[in-house]
């Protein structure tokens, strides 16, 4: 594993992280989450992303990390970097959603609960909720850091503006925003041109998400839709109706690009982020330690020349 500096921190995180968001819950298979998380951290992952809703059901993820955390990594916690985050749809209610100090400072409690945990590395705001003032969020943020439930605060998915407003109040409190998770990939490239740039400027580390845009970016959906994937889960948050003709056709060439270069689709899909050397970390998802092991490959990718990285533009352009 190789591992980044994360912004203007004294942290670094490995160059592939692993998330929960699917295949930790308690509606999947125990065993198989456990061999994931063993197998990441056995080959030098060791930064793991939770949130209070990953599962199903919500909360799940932390759960089940924090057993296998309890049973298999419990002496290993000081050589582990791990996230959590509140800010969508936990439970529903008035205080179950939202960017609101009630619900970060109520949640960051129950999230350490859920997972044993006496502090996370880094405690998220999810997302910026249109109606919270960014203020109110990062006062909950800096007063979760100050009082020692977490050692970094974060922000995920906020526009540009708001990104902006939330470092420079971070900053004021000498609680900088250590890093930004974004989603990223050779099909969504928005947060890029307007994320990235911001984040760089204020000294941030960058975190993408969704590198293989939920599978889209692999084999996996070239011959239609496997019963055992995400699209056909109804669990999934991507869409069967996501699966469209133009991006299976974009997987395909983009699959010949990646073959002729010895490797994966998956495997290429991230190395171009990575190839970017603002970003810090890519978390991937997967439903099985082939799958982890497979991509980890991308570790290896060759760089990329000039007239690839043209040809990939060319091919994404169609379906951005
Ligand atoms: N901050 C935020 O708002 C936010 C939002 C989303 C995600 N995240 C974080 O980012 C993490 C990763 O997101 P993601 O799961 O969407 O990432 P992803 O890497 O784009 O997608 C992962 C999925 O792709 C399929 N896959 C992975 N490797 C494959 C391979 N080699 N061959 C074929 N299929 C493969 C698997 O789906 P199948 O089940 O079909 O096998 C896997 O579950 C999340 O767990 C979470 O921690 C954060």
């Amino acid at each position: 594993m190789k591992y980044r500096k994360c912004g203007e921190s004294g942290v670094f995180l490995p160059e592939i992280s692993l998330g929960m968001w699917h295949n930790f819950g308690d509606r999947d298979d125990a065993a198989v989450a456990r061999d994931m998380i063993l197998a990441a951290w056995d080959n030098g992952i060791c930064h793991f992303d939770l949130a209070n809703n990953y599962g199903p059901s919500p909360g799940s993820a932390e759960e089940t990390f924090g057993r296998v955390l309890k049973s298999d990594l419990a002496s290993h916690r000081d050589e582990m970097f791990v996230s959590s985050k509140a800010g969508h749809e936990m439970w529903p209610g008035v205080y179950g959603d939202g960017s609101s100090r009630k619900n970060l400072i109520a949640s960051c409690n129950a999230s350490l609960r859920r997972t044993g945990l006496e502090y996370f590395d880094v405690f998220y705001s999810h997302r910026y909720d249109g109606v919270t003032p960014v203020e109110e969020t990062m006062q909950a943020l800096i007063d979760i850091v100050r009082s020692g439930k977490a050692l970094y605060a974060g922000i995920s998915k906020y526009p540009p503006r708001e990104q902006q407003i939330a470092c420079d109040i971070l900053r004021e409190a000498r609680v900088p925003c250590l890093v930004g998770q974004y989603r990223a990939s050779i099909f969504d490239t928005d947060a890029i041109r307007g994320n990235f740039p911001v984040a760089a400027a204020n000294g941030s580390g960058i975190v993408c998400f969704s590198p293989l845009a939920q599978g889209l970016l692999t084999d996996k959906y070239l011959n239609g839709i496997p019963a055992h994937s995400r699209a056909a889960n109804p669990d999934g948050y991507l869409k069967r109706s996501d699966v469209t003709p133009g991006k299976v056709e974009a997987a395909r060439r983009l699959g010949e690009i990646a073959a002729r270069r010895g490797e994966s689709l998956a495997s290429m899909s991230i190395a171009w982020l990575l190839a970017d050397k603002r970003v810090t970390s890519v978390i991937i998802g997967a439903s099985s330690v082939n799958q982890l092991l497979s991509n980890l490959k991308s570790l290896e990718s060759p760089a990329f020349t000039p007239d690839e990285l043209k040809e990939i533009d060319a091919i994404a352009a169609q379906i951005r």
